[in-house]
């Protein structure tokens, strides 16, 4: 299976230019993640690479038969004060279009949500935010437990110039006196 092929692991600063890389092809068509190719900059880049490593969670997957390619990439981590100590935000994820719906956004998804349980039980909430019209991602984090928390009326403005809204999700984790279970 195609699958197997692919392998996760930790990304690092050393990655930044193959991230920037890979998130310049994903923005470059529309609909996906929220910014457009010349907004991702390595500041950009950089600046996500460095609070993940700080306080959260980054990992990638090479292209197989090109490890000097990332095809994919997800991160996450905490907004850096107190009061949301236990919550990772900005969860941003990526696969390469060549790759896509292959299952390496679920094998991605699925490592980084086994590490958030496994190795951060200080974490209870992981949030995130997707395009009304990205239908395909809202189902995505929904398998993995997410739920909608509402909506953003009106917050996303396409290259068209129609605005939609977006729909912030978040996980919460199951536990004695922890979330809704
Ligand atoms: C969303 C994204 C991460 C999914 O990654 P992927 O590798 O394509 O997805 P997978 O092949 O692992 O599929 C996982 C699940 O996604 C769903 N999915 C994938 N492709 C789909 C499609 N074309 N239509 C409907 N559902 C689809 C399926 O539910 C699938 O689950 P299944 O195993 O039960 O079939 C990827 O498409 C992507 O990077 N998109 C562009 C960037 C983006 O939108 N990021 C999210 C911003 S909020």
């Amino acid at each position: 299976m195609m699958e197997t092929r692919y392998s996760v692991r930790k990304a690092n600063l050393s990655d930044l230019h193959k991230i920037k890389a890979l998130y310049r092809t994903v923005a470059a068509l529309s609909g996906g993640i929220a910014r457009e190719a010349d907004e991702v900059t390595w500041d950009y880049v950089r600046n996500f690479i460095e609070k993940s490593l700080g306080a959260g969670v980054i990992l990638a997957v090479e292209n197989p038969l090109d490890p000097e390619e990332i095809i994919a990439e997800v991160h996450t981590y905490t907004p850096g004060i107190k009061v949301f100590a236990h919550v990772f935000g900005d969860l941003t994820i990526v696969v390469h279009p060549d790759h896509q719906e292959k299952g390496v956004g679920k094998l991605l998804f699925a490592t980084l949500m086994e590490e958030i349980e496994s190795r951060h039980p200080e974490i209870v909430r992981v949030e995130l935010i997707a395009r009304e019209s990205n239908e395909k991602a809202i189902r995505f984090y929904k398998k993995f437990g997410f739920k909608a928390e509402g909506r953003l009326e009106n917050r996303i403005c396409g290259k068209t110039g129609k605005l939609e809204a977006d729909i912030p999700m978040g996980w919460v984790r199951q536990g004695p006196g922890q979330g809704p279970g």
